[in-house]
């Protein structure tokens, strides 16, 4: 029986945030004490623009600094792009690929997912890939066979547990404040675990698996202690240190 990974909350700012933000990332430092820290890790994912500052604002804290996104290639002519390598060089840690905000909006697919994601390791960053159905979906019970196709298509070979954290983020629930039930939960992560086993062979069984969608203080605690969720993905209550601290605070 292999240990349960050591859970991650992470904060996805979206596009949110002017220089004044920082203050919580701040107020995130302070907040996450020696106690906290032995119990679970914590990243932010502030828009590009406030990065290389919110990683300077973080520095000692141990929280973590990641992206929301990167290209696949290491440099080029790609105008408004930002590569995995100039996200290190700027002291991120992780990349968010395939959020759903993305796979909408700019059409990413699963074999653009699993490039960035592949870019995301050659440069030495964590790359958080992240799935989920739609209300459709659910409705029609395809959930399983979408977020089946989505790991097959997006989680590339030979990633090991300190290269790869996936996040589970049903579209309906993202931004609604509509939770689907702990047992519908359980079943995907599940689901998710034994692929990730299919797909990465033993390192599949320590790669954290996070939930994503309204996930705030008041719910966090009945979704943490679910069998294979590893930790959050947290949008909305991840834009103040009283929010976010507060989902943290459920691993004390
Ligand atoms: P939410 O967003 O917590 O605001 O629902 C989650 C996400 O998109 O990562």
């Amino acid at each position: 029986m292999t240990a349960s990974p050591r859970p991650l909350v992470a904060g996805n700012w979206k596009m949110n945030g002017l220089k004044a933000q920082l203050k919580e990332l701040a107020a995130m430092a302070t907040a996450y004490d020696s106690a906290l820290r032995t119990k679970v890790d914590l990243l932010i994912c502030p828009p590009a623009t406030l990065a290389p500052l919110a990683a300077h604002t973080a520095l000692g804290s141990h929280i973590a600094i990641g992206a929301q996104d990167c290209h696949a290639k290491a440099s080029g002519a790609h105008t408004g792009d930002i590569s995995a390598e100039m996200l290190a060089d700027a002291g991120l840690t992780h990349v968010i690929v395939g959020h759903s905000e993305r796979r909408a909006d700019h059409g990413e697919t699963d074999a653009v997912v699993r490039a960035k994601a592949i870019a995301a390791k050659r440069a030495g960053l964590v790359a958080i890939v992240c799935v989920g159905e739609t209300e459709a979906q659910r409705r029609a019970g395809e959930t399983l066979d979408v977020v089946g196709a989505q790991l097959d298509g997006s989680v590339p070979a030979g990633f090991s547990a300190r290269e790869l954290v996936l996040a589970y983020e049903p579209i309906w629930a993202i931004g609604t404040g509509l939770t689907p039930t702990t047992a519908d939960v359980a079943v995907v992560h599940a689901f998710i675990r034994t692929r990730l086993g299919k797909l990465l062979g033993t390192d599949g069984a320590s790669v954290r698996i996070l939930y994503g969608g309204s996930v705030k203080a008041s719910n966090a605690a009945e979704l943490m202690v679910v069998p294979d969720v590893n930790g959050a993905l947290v949008g909305g209550a991840s834009l103040t240190a009283a929010d976010f601290m507060g989902i943290a605070a459920v691993y004390r």
